[in-house]
């Protein structure tokens, strides 16, 4: 059975919201995606997953969640016709073609991403993700692994370089490859994400795509901080895609309609609704400490946040959190 290639159908500019690990879980995609504008927002990624997890049935429990889609969510993704992307990491193409297969044979995502870009120590010292920067033999059988492992369109997501950007040889590799698209994190392995993405990378990658392989989509990440500011990366780069890491954080309503300003009672609903979602997926499975790091992106700019936030923070469950937005609803002035 052949596998159609959403790829070839997206028009450009296309967004995306980024892979990023306890943050974009099924729960939290679901919720972008009940506030994004289908206009604005055409892929998700889930959290990278170790392939050498994927290949052992232990191992499988202990990283299925981040292959986790719930039905809500997957329910909103065929009304909306957003796709969604299964992100893997590893160095081993064996455990590639394992986990391809596993993927293609368990989940219904619309294709395979391979993190090539994370700079974490601990996984670095693995011979993965951003250590694969230049291992040009090694990634060549990488994907061609993954494509035997699954018909499932293959992409990569990775960094300018390790300590210098060597966009230039590290692309022109990649073009050369049977993948869909690159995503290119316009930063090295070495500036983690401290110093300023520098975008006119990404426009070399794009220029060196107009001249390897037009049929290779190029997708820039990079500090885009509203979606007005990633169509001007479009203007500037002639990328085909944009891709929106911590600007969520900035604002969940990122994908919504333009000259959406959420009410103070809209904040309050998507972070509850978060909650409880979050609680219905995850029970005690994944602590509730992971879910403060969302409070803020709900409470802010609006009188008493900061209180209200501080409180929240010391919620240790579902419950208390609820009574404390519950309180606070009630006793805000009109
Ligand atoms: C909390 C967090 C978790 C991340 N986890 C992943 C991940 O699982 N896979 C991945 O490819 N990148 C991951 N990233 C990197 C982002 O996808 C993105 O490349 C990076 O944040 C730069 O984009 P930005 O400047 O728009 O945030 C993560 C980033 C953050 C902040």
């Amino acid at each position: 059975m052949s596998v159609k290639n959403f790829w070839h159908t997206l028009s450009a500019p296309f967004f995306a919201l980024a892979p990023m690990e306890d943050v974009t879980d099924t729960v939290f995609r679901e919720l972008v995606l009940s506030t994004a504008n289908p206009y604005k927002l055409q892929l998700l990624f889930t959290e990278f997953t170790s392939v050498e997890g994927l290949c052992h049935p232990k191992g499988r429990e202990a990283v299925a969640h981040r292959l986790r889609v719930n039905e809500s969510e997957s329910d909103l993704l065929k009304q909306t016709g957003v796709k969604l992307i299964a992100q893997i990491w590893g160095s081993d193409p064996e455990k590639y073609f394992e986990a391809a297969r596993f993927i293609a044979e368990n989940y219904s995502f619309d294709g395979i991403d391979i993190n090539m870009g994370c700079p974490v120590d601990k996984i670095v010292k693995q011979g993965a993700c951003s250590a694969l920067i230049g291992q040009h033999n090694l990634v060549t059988e990488i994907v061609e692994a993954t494509r035997q492992g699954s018909q499932l369109p293959v992409s990569i997501k990775t960094r300018t370089g390790i300590k210098q950007h060597q966009t230039q040889p590290w692309i022109t590799h990649l073009l050369s490859l049977n993948i869909s698209a690159i995503t290119l994190h316009a930063r090295t392995q070495k500036m983690l994400s401290l110093k300023p993405a520098e975008w006119e990378q990404v426009a070399l990658a794009v220029s060196l795509r107009n001249e390897l392989n037009e049929h290779i989509k190029i997708i820039g990440n990079g500090d885009i901080e509203n979606y007005e500011h990633g169509l001007q990366r479009v203007a500037e780069t002639a990328a085909d895609g944009i891709m929106v890491g911590r600007g969520i954080f900035a604002n969940p309503w990122f994908f919504a309609s333009d000259g959406f300003v959420p009410s103070l009672n809209q904040k309050l609903d998507l972070l509850e609704k978060h909650i409880r979602l979050y609680a219905k997926t995850w029970g005690q499975s994944r602590n509730f400490s992971i879910l403060k790091r969302f409070f803020k992106i709900y409470i802010s700019d609006f009188t008493g946040a900061a209180a209200l936030r501080n409180e929240l923070m010391q919620c240790n469950d579902k419950d208390q959190a609820i009574a404390v937005i519950h309180y606070f609803r009630d006793t805000m002035p009109d």
